[in-house]
């Protein structure tokens, strides 16, 4: 589908106010996104797992406005108080899709988020509030035209939650998630993510630790981060090189290669800060204790040919991948070993999801 297909054309029946809540989990890439051109359209496809626990709770209610214009009457709450530097991200969220669902302007708009992580600490946060606050627009769209079909709702949540922060598209539905265009997948759209069907029994339930290395707010934003990939010197090599463990990682993930995996998925987490670290200007996200985990993490599998494996996003904190049937011996070297790098020796025990939620 294309993003004309995705502008809503009658919204007159429309209710005076009411209220919506929904709950979105983040996820994390194992392809990384790392570079976008204008609109949120990704310069390589990405592919990631869908987290079940770590998750944004939206609350979103709407009310008629006496006197609609083009600025939008927008008010966001996060864990309770007030929240005006959130604002103009959602402001810009809303400008961004005004033109698909051209209601949001009529509306006095109220979000109220809360999340089950810590915000801002390279756990996608902005993923999973945008995800969340996408499906509450979808349940308005729904009230008018009850007979939508599932698809149609969730390549719509999707395209929204995209323009909002671009991985938010991959955190709507299905436990595995492409975005992007790519020859090796037919349905595949830089417009919005599609579930992957054809994954082997292995990662259908894949285990998270997040290790929680610092809990606070980056020094750079990632979209900051996307900026300064127009210049940056490798780009080109990396984009190619990410088509390249798009096409490999939809092959590890039908084979279920857990050793292919595993080298695929760390590759993928350093060329990620390999790029951080040669922007101009260049900056590190990662700290002694990401390396000290990484460090171990290496000589736990080298030594027990235990099958598990790191990932990062765009913080300090350590994704810890691996299949359930080794849970117990993970969660025993976790805490003998790598607790002692987490900041007030936090880690949460994420797993693979399946998406968002409508809160009734
Ligand atoms: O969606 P954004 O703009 O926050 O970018 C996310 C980028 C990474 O998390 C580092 C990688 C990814 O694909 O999720």
């Amino acid at each position: 589908m294309l993003p004309q297909d995705f502008v809503l054309k009658e919204y007159s029946q429309l209710a005076d106010k009411g209220e919506f809540s929904a709950q979105a989990p983040s996820n994390i890439a194992l392809v990384k996104y790392w570079g976008k051109k204008d609109e949120q359209i990704p310069c390589n496809p990405s592919i990631s797992f869908t987290l079940k626990k770590a998750q944004t709770h939206t609350k979103f209610t709407f009310e008629k406005r006496q006197h609609s214009n083009d600025e939008f009457d927008i008010e966001v709450y996060f864990e309770g108080k007030r929240e005006k530097s959130f604002e103009p991200k959602i402001i810009n969220f809303f400008q961004r899709i005004q033109e698909y669902s051209g209601f949001l302007n009529t509306y006095k708009i109220k979000i109220a988020t809360e999340n089950t992580f810590p915000h801002s600490s390279g756990i996608a946060s902005s993923a999973s509030a945008m995800a969340s606050i996408a499906i509450c627009i979808m349940e308005i769209e729904k009230s008018i035209n009850p007979k939508m079909t599932n698809d149609y709702y969730y390549k719509k949540a999707s395209f929204l939650a995209r323009l909002g922060s671009g991985s938010a598209c991959r955190s709507i539905t299905d436990q595995v998630v492409l975005w992007g265009n790519t020859s090796d997948y037919r349905e595949s759209s830089n417009y919005y993510g599609v579930g992957i069907s054809d994954v082997h029994s292995i990662f259908k339930d894949f285990q998270d630790a997040i290790l929680l290395v610092d809990a606070g707010k980056k020094a750079i934003s990632s979209s900051q981060g996307h900026q300064l990939m127009h210049h940056h010197p490798y780009a080109g090599q990396r984009f190619e090189e990410a088509k390249q463990n798009t096409k490999r990682m939809l092959h590890i993930l039908k084979e279920g290669n857990l050793d292919d995996f595993i080298k695929c998925v760390e590759k993928e987490a350093l060329s990620l800060h390999a790029m951080m670290m040669t922007s101009s200007p260049y900056f590190i996200l990662m700290q002694p204790n990401t390396l000290e985990i990484i460090q171990k993490i290496w000589t736990f599998r080298n030594e027990t040919n235990i099958p598990i494996c790191f990932t990062l996003d765009a913080g300090a904190n350590v994704h810890l991948l691996y299949p359930k049937r080794v849970a117990d011996i993970a969660k025993e070297f976790i805490e003998r070993k790598l607790l002692n790098f987490c900041q007030n020796h936090r880690v949460i025990y994420d797993e693979i999801g399946c998406g968002a939620n409508v809160i009734n």
